[in-house]
């Protein structure tokens, strides 16, 4: 199996590169992120606070989640409910990060990761893929950008879906997530050793795309 790993910053074309990527060489493409967002979304929908870790470590046992993986993308099943698109909302991005930080979740949600990679040939982005989940990836990508250049992105797509945000509101979420996945103490978000830095600010999706492919194709994928 040919396992890639992809991790970095929100905001860096993390996600929309890596299924692209995938597509381009036939993997399936699984976004990790959308594990702790379910796990966020249970929570608050418990009425439990995501900072809660005692409370949220009672939960896990009654959450039942699987990632639908298929060349047509990803569907995120929670209890068996698609959960797609409820986990994609800001205040769920905010509870995904918060629950991120508590070592039994990370924990609940290890080996369910694994075990997606052992299976097929696979594109798996999130922060800590290359570090911990799937230290014997054949090939890592930290993919980053400046944040501003993060939040500029964000800020386009948000307002092309018709969500009305100032871009400092944006680029004030962009720090401040960045600040709560780099600096907790468990799987902080930073790049293997053996990773390759890519470098996304200022360039077109297709031209990032174009140097992924490159570098995969680099390593006889
Ligand atoms: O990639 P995303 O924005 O959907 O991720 C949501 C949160 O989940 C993010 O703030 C950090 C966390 N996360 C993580 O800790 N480890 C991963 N492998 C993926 C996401």
């Amino acid at each position: 199996m040919f396992n890639i790993a992809i991790d970095g910053p929100a905001g860096a074309g993390k996600s929309t590169l890596s299924r692209m990527l995938a597509d381009k060489l036939g993997f399936v493409y699984a976004d990790t992120g959308a594990l702790y967002r379910a796990v966020g979304l249970f929570a608050v929908r418990h009425g439990i606070s995501p900072q809660d870790a005692a409370g949220v470590q009672k939960l896990l046992p009654s959450i039942q989640l699987e990632l639908a993986l298929s060349p047509e993308g990803q569907r995120v099943l929670l209890c068996g409910e698609d959960v797609s698109l409820a986990i994609r909302v800001p205040e769920i991005s905010k509870a995904a990060s918060q629950v991120s930080a508590i070592p039994a979740v990370r924990a609940f949600l290890l080996d369910l990761q694994k075990d997606m990679a052992s299976e097929r040939d696979i594109v798996m982005d999130g922060r800590d893929i290359g570090t911990v989940v799937l230290p014997h990836a054949q090939l890592k990508i930290f993919l980053t950008a400046t944040p501003e250049d993060r939040a500029r992105r964000r800020h386009a797509e948000l307002m092309e879906k018709g969500v009305d945000i100032a871009y400092e509101q944006v680029l004030d979420e962009v720090r401040q997530r960045d600040a709560q996945d780099t600096e907790r103490p468990i799987a902080p978000l930073r790049a293997a050793d053996d990773a390759i830095i890519v470098d996304t600010t200022g360039y077109e999706l297709e031209d990032s795309l174009k140097r992924l492919y490159a570098i995969a194709k680099e390593h006889r994928v």
